[in-house]
């Protein structure tokens, strides 16, 4: 308790999923917090939920001028700023590169590029002007260190943030501020749901099916929830990772880690039986 006491915070994309787990684990850590969202009723209900420690701003994070606001807004309730989480964000066009659009392509980029690029850029001149350095976190995603984990449109976005973080980390560096990116693997969240096209009135259903099918193949052997990502931001935002900059940390239950599939297996068996036919 008390890793953030005295800290200011802006979270995008905080009134569900992993923003909202983030919200949750900051307050308990004595954060304030300016949550930025375009789910207004969501954002109201959690403002009016943790009395003064949050504040709900509107926020399309397609638009530099509403994160300008969302960053001014948390200085003039909260005195400061310390950290930022660019975290909203959604599945974007899901289609095969072969059938991807212009529009689709520039929305997904938008909505997952541009929001981080210009969330770096309000905190970072905020943290300048306070002269205090601070802590940029931005939620990348197991798409942005691989292949084939999702839609092209998102997996060049995803890949772009973590672009992002490190040049940040080069430029940004000497003002002490730090700028990391957490990779998640699969977490349950209503993402899901909205992804593939499932009601939201049976997303819950659909997160406990999925979860069960993904456990299966992560070599942690289970899916990942919200927490897993608030505890990650929580480290990256406290004075406890000082020392840590432009890092791409995965909180994926080891996927990134290994290759998927019985890849090894088939490496081990044929030897095997290459060996064996050769009478060794
Ligand atoms: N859930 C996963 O498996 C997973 C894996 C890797 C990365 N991510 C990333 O994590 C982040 C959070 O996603 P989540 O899984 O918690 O999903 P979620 O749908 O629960 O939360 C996303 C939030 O972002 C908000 N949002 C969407 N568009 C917005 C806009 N234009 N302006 C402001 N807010 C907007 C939504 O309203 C929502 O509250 C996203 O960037 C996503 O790409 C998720």
């Amino acid at each position: 308790m008390g890793r953030l006491e005295g800290k200011v915070a802006v979270i995008t994309g905080g009134v569900s999923g992993i923003g909202l787990g983030t919200v949750e684990l900051f307050v308990a850590e004595g954060a304030k917090v300016a949550v930025g969202d375009i789910q207004d009723d969501l954002g109201k209900a959690l403002q009016d939920r943790f009395g003064g420690d949050v504040i709900y701003v509107h926020t399309d994070v397609t638009r530099e001028a509403a994160i300008g606001a969302l960053v001014n807004t948390a200085v003039e309730t909260f005195g400061k700023l310390d950290i930022i989480f660019n975290n909203a964000g959604a599945g974007g066009d899901m289609s095969p590169m072969t059938d991807l659009g212009e529009e689709g392509f520039n929305r997904t980029l938008a909505l997952l590029v541009n929001s981080v690029m210009f969330g770096h850029k309000h905190a970072a001149n905020q943290f300048i002007k306070q002269g205090t350095g601070g802590a940029i976190i931005s939620t990348a995603s197991a798409a942005g260190l691989q292949g084939g984990w999702s839609g092209a449109a998102y997996t060049v976005a995803k890949h772009a943030v973590t672009g992002i973080v490190r040049q940040a980390a080069a430029e940004l560096g000497p003002h002490g501020i730090r700028s990391n990116a957490i990779c998640p693997g699969v977490i349950m969240t209503p993402i899901m749901a909205n992804t593939f096209g499932v009601p939201a009135q049976e997303a819950t259903e659909f997160e406990g099916y999925l979860s069960e099918k993904i456990g299966t193949i992560v070599p942690s052997r289970r899916a990942g929830f919200p927490n897993d990502i608030a505890e990650a931001a929580l480290y990256l935002g406290s004075d406890g990772s000082d020392y840590v900059n432009g890092v791409l940390l995965p909180v994926d239950g080891g996927s990134t880690g290994v290759v998927t599939g019985p890849f090894s297996k088939v490496m081990i068996d044929s030897a095997a039986e290459f060996n064996k036919s050769k009478g060794r």
